[in-house]
């Protein structure tokens, strides 16, 4: 999954077993789980671990288990020292110097709940969470998985913001999942290896607010027919919700969350390091539509978001997709900047 981030850098001679180790002559990245003990940051914080333009990784939770996790990866003969955090008090040592810190700390959903239903919980959550990242380290870049996203990132916009520290460059909802399902799927239809298929995703992370804009995807998806591609579009837009279904009370989506959140990292983090054309989509502040947060294609930069790439042309079908969304996004959004303003 590193393959193009490991070519430059020096630990790959340390992957390989050889006996010297030259030193990366590349910056070297602290990350942040936060959330790290939980079915998403466990998981999140294995696949960092072996990210090799990664040199720190501090892993923060409430759960007593955490430094535990910690010492656990840390015997990963892997580049990135690892450092464990328990609790509020140890919370700013964690986040001191980071260069990008996500957040995957929040309750999931069970059976018959919204992501919405998510909100009063998860919200003082990331607040509190955005609190310390601005007295702590302002030019973090803030990577939110926890839900509901689509008000989790305004949340911690208006934090920054009151803080005086605000970039909505550096501010991002992790939607990689939905492009990563709806890649798993056009693979499974096309008959191709699904790394190979590009498909934009694009407007927030729940519900109808989950755009798949099928019509862009390379290749080209296999169905001519239009109610197979409503279909399609409708079991991306509520794949969260059969992964709940199946876990049957067990939680929502971990693996494949950590799985996405690992690739966005290392797109964030490919641009820090001044790669060019690292194209990723994520939630960030928009005026692209209506609603003022949107997610679509990204590149990504030494600033975090270097240039939005918009969301090109859509079909009939897809602009109706667009028309139901905004009114969900904006009602979502103005949820979030409530919380905070209140
Ligand atoms: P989990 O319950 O397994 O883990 C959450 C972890 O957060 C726990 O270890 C808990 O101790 C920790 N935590 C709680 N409050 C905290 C705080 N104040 N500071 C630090 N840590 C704290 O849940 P999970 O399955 O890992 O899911 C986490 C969140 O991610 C949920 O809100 C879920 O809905 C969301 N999620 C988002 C996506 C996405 O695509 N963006 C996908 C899957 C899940
Ligand atoms: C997902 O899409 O899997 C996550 O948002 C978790 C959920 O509650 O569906």
């Amino acid at each position: 999954m590193f393959s193009r981030a490991l070519k430059p850098v020096g630990t790959l001679a340390v992957q390989n077993g050889a006996k010297s180790f030259s030193t990366s002559p590349q910056r070297n990245f602290k990350v942040v789980v936060a959330g790290a003990a939980g079915g998403i940051g466990q998981p999140l914080a294995l696949l960092i671990k072996q990210n090799p333009l990664v040199t720190q990784l501090a892993l923060y939770d409430l759960a007593p288990v955490t430094p535990g996790v910690a010492v656990d990866l840390s015997h990963m003969n892997t580049v990135a020292k690892v450092t464990g955090h328990k609790g509020p008090e140890e919370l700013p040592a964690a986040i001191k110097g980071a260069d990008l810190v996500v957040i995957p700390a929040g309750v999931p959903r069970k059976p018959g709940m919204t992501r919405d239903d998510l909100f009063n919980t998860n919200a003082s959550i990331v607040r509190d969470l955005a609190q310390v990242v601005a007295e702590q380290s302002p030019k973090a870049i803030m990577a939110i998985i926890t839900n509901p996203v689509n008000s989790m990132v305004p949340i911690a916009s208006e934090v920054l913001k009151k803080a005086g520290c605000y970039d909505p460059n550096r501010v991002l909802g992790v939607t990689t999942l939905d492009v990563v399902r709806a890649a798993a799927f056009i693979g499974e239809i096309n008959g191709v290896d699904p790394q190979s298929v590009q498909i934009p995703v694009i407007g927030g992370h729940s519900g109808v607010t989950i755009i798949p804009v099928l019509s862009q995807s390379k290749p080209a998806v296999k169905l001519t027919d239009q109610g197979k591609i409503e279909a399609l579009t409708k079991r991306i837009q509520e794949a969260g919700t059969e992964v709940v279904k199946a876990k049957a009370g067990g939680g929502s989506a971990t693996l494949s969350m950590a799985y996405a959140g690992a690739r966005l990292a290392n797109a964030v983090l490919r641009g820090l390091n001044g790669e060019s054309n690292v194209v990723e989509c994520a939630y960030i502040k928009s005026d692209l539509t209506e609603a003022s947060y949107f997610a679509n294609p990204l590149v990504f930069g030494k600033g975090g978001v270097a240039k939005n790439l918009g969301y090109g042309a859509l079909n009939a079908y897809e602009q109706q997709l667009l028309k139901e969304a905004i009114p969900e996004l904006k009602k979502n959004i103005v949820t979030g900047e409530k919380f905070v303003n209140k």
